[in-house]
């Protein structure tokens, strides 16, 4: 079983607290995705689960599975809007897990685990009709690992989509190697990915590279967060530079060192 760097833990803990003070709620923990002007974050992060769901065949009484689900708001998103038979979620981050159960008010077809993408301890083989996996793969260091078992537990003929965001390059940057290691980023390039699939059982379907839908999901960010909504006015100003330093290293990366594309396929028969 890998082990998360407390970093990254850490990240996702404070995201989800922040996410709650800012809004009220808790939020999906992907980027937002472009639709239409003065959408909100929430809108425009449930636009691109939307995407990613518009890229399958069916889903509708299927068996689901999110790989890397987070605090599991995008797993009972799916499940309310598209009537899949079940779903499972499974995270590797406790803290989200036990927040997804908090947040879970549909047990009898949303079941969530703690679990590792690279073992898939709690999924039976050949059990799957959908497997998810947005936004979580790069930060598994050994991606062949994860493609075997969403090989392992898919039905020949199920689907998948993998939405992941990529380099463009291998190349090795010294200077920010030991806060990539702390945050687990491992980010694949479009040739290791298809390397990887074309060794397994896996066929790609579609290939979406939705990196503008990306960048233009930030449109406005500024206006996602309501002053009158957050307490002091301490808190408003440190939330408004976090956001906006997080935002602008974001885009910077998405301009120039990296793609955020979607991977749709099926599980062949052997
Ligand atoms: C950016 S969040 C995306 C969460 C969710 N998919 C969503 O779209 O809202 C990435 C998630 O991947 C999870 N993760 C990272 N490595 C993992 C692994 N090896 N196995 C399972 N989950 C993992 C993290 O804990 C985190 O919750």
């Amino acid at each position: 079983m890998i082990r998360t760097g407390a970093s990254f833990d850490k990240y996702y803990s404070s995201l989800n607290k922040s996410y709650h003070k800012a809004f009220n709620k808790y939020l999906m923990l992907h980027y937002p995705f472009f639709n239409k002007k003065g959408e909100s974050l929430e809108q425009r992060q449930i636009n691109l689960t939307d995407f990613c769901v518009s890229r399958l065949e069916q889903i509708q009484n299927r068996k689901v599975l999110e790989i890397g689900c987070g605090n599991g708001t995008q797993s009972l998103y799916i499940a309310e809007k598209y009537g899949p038979a079940h779903t499972i979620g499974i995270d590797l981050n406790v803290q989200n897990i036990e927040l997804a159960h908090l947040l879970n008010r549909n047990a009898d077809k949303v079941s969530f685990f703690v679990d590792d993408a690279h073992a898939l301890d709690n999924v039976e083989d050949n059990s799957i009709d959908i497997i998810f996996c947005i936004e979580s793969a790069f930060h598994y260091p050994e991606k062949d690992k994860f493609l075997k078992q969403v090989n392992r537990v898919l039905k020949d003929g199920g689907e998948f989509v993998i939405a992941d965001i990529l380099a463009k390059s291998l190349k090795k940057r010294p200077l920010i190697r030991k806060w990539k290691q702390k945050m687990f980023y491992f980010h694949w390039t479009m040739d290791q990915y298809m390397n990887s699939f074309r060794d397994s059982q896996l066929t790609i379907t579609k290939t979406d590279n939705i990196t503008p839908n990306i960048i233009r999901g930030y449109r406005g960010y500024l206006k996602w967060i309501k002053r009158k909504e957050i307490g002091s006015y301490m808190f408003y100003s440190s939330i408004l530079v976090f956001v906006f330093i997080q935002v602008n290293l974001n885009l910077i990366l998405l301009r120039r060192r990296r793609h955020y594309m979607v991977f749709t396929g099926k599980k062949m028969a052997a």
